[in-house]
């Protein structure tokens, strides 16, 4: 099964035409050759960007000198508003206390303990599956939303003050566009629209409340062993202090942000490839339906199918399909001189479809993953020391909804959907796949 790829072009585009394309669907603005190219040069009036494919280059930037190379102060600037100091936009010393607190909350370990919490937020959605037509992205942008709530406040999305801040999220993002021109140039003054500004207002607001209760619980020693609950009371080992409650408010804004959005990109993802290819729809509906019979943590790694098919959705449809960094020292990459300031993007979208990299780039064979094959090219969860925290916990994720939809449901294909960028990888007019009770 060849899944479907945005209409790539090989024209050279001008900046305003690019950037019309990047704000609408930066995918099809991609032109053929990057998924050959080790390395590209874009040049704008502003700045330059490398947009980096060459295996060795990105392991110089993500691995061995991730230090030259903090995160962007463009994209940074955009996502302000929403996320404060999170641990997604900061550098440096203060990143650095940020990670020593909350990977603890994500080792192997805590996902077991959330175990029953990502049952249950499955379950529910698959409860909410009517046959018929299906908006799988609203489907999967609900459960997964339901699964950050039970997970991190012990909350289903049904409470008041999670519900309303699902609404505000998805006003948030209704108002955000992908890339901000203030954000991109230097000398403009970063500007949202009214929209984007009272929904950030009204999120924060409503993520304090819930932090705020945690605090009073955590006091009280009634609070519940989730991962605010950790989270908040795991002293920095080097410094033995906690966050305060606006650092906390700005680490469950990115909870909600990088770990809601991009599993629920992965799932429809998933959803649709399994329906496009229907033997390995059976064979992963086989495998879901024995683990629902008596579902353990343990009984996760008895899901191979599923697990393939995860591996293979995360290397075509990669959740975060660009990552931004700045050359913070000069440097030189393939001969070409790389100026203090530069653009550096790693793109996991353009890697994992890289015609050097995988034999049939564009084809949906999760069964490439029995052999092993080899993962320079496959950087999903990104690497080195700023990889997601939540890569174990977004594939149990992954593997538990994918187990109870498909144990109830068999899918077929509506309408091909169009990828596009957004915040992660969505489709242009939404995934729809036909449901029936199996
Ligand atoms: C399929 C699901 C997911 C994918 C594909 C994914 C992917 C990524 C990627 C590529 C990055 C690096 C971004 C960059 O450096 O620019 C990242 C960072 C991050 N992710 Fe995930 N993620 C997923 C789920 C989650 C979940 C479930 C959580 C937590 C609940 C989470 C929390 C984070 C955080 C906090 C960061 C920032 C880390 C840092 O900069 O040090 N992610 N994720």
């Amino acid at each position: 099964m060849i899944p479907p790829k945005p209409g790539a072009r090989e024209a050279r585009v001008s900046l305003w035409r690019y950037w019309r394309l990047f704000r609408t669907d930066i995918l099809s603005a991609q032109p053929e050759r990057l998924y050959r190219a080790k390395m590209a040069e874009f040049r704008t009036p502003f700045f330059r960007s490398f947009l980096v494919n060459d295996p060795d280059l990105v392991r110089h930037v993500l691995i061995e000198a991730p230090k030259d190379f903090p995160k962007s102060e463009r994209v940074i600037r955009g996502l302000n508003i929403l996320l404060g100091q999170s641990v997604f936009v900061t550098n440096g010393a203060l990143w650095e206390r940020q990670r020593r607190i909350i990977d603890p909350a994500f080792e192997g370990g805590r996902i077991r303990d959330r175990f029953g919490a990502m049952m249950a937020a499955a379950e529910a959605a698959a409860d909410r599956v009517q046959p018929g037509r299906v908006d799988i992205e609203a489907l999967a942008s609900h459960a997964t939303a339901d699964v950050i709530f039970r997970t991190l406040f012990s909350i289903p999305i049904e409470d008041q003050v999670a519900s309303k801040t699902y609404a505000a999220f998805r006003a948030f993002q209704r108002s955000q566009p992908v890339a901000i021109l203030s954000a991109l140039i230097p000398w403009w003054p970063v500007r949202h629209k009214r929209a984007t500004r009272e929904a950030a207002q009204e999120l924060r607001s409503l993520i304090a409340k819930l932090v705020t209760a945690r605090e009073a619980e955590i006091e009280a020693g009634t609070a519940p062993d989730d991962l605010a609950t950790k989270i908040m009371t795991t002293p920095d080992p080097e410094t033995g202090e906690t966050f305060t409650r606006s650092e906390m408010v700005d680490q469950v804004a990115i909870f909600f942000l990088a770990g809601h959005e991009t599993s629920a990109s992965l799932l429809g993802w998933a959803l649709w490839c399994l329906a496009a290819a229907p033997e390995t729809g059976r064979l992963v509906a086989e495998e879901a339906e024995a683990f629902m019979r008596a579902p353990s943590f343990a009984g996760l790694s008895q899901m191979p199918a599923a697990r393939n098919v995860l591996r293979e959705t995360l290397r075509l449809y990669p959740p975060v399909p660009m990552m931004v960094r700045e050359a913070a020292v000069a440097q030189e990459f393939r001969g070409r001189e790389v100026k203090r300031g530069a653009q550096i993007v790693i793109s996991p979208w353009h890697l994992g479809r890289h015609e050097n990299a995988w034999d049939a780039p564009d084809a949906f064979l999760p069964e490439r993953w029995d052999a092993k094959p080899a993962r320079e090219a496959y950087l999903p969860f990104s690497a080195g020391p700023r990889v997601c925290p939540g890569a174990g916990f977004a594939m149990a994720e992954g593997a538990v909804l994918l187990a109870a939809l498909m144990a109830r449901f068999q899918f077929e294909v509506a309408e091909t959907p169009v990828p596009v960028a957004h915040l992660t990888t969505r489709a242009r007019d939404g995934i729809f796949l036909n449901a029936a009770h199996r």
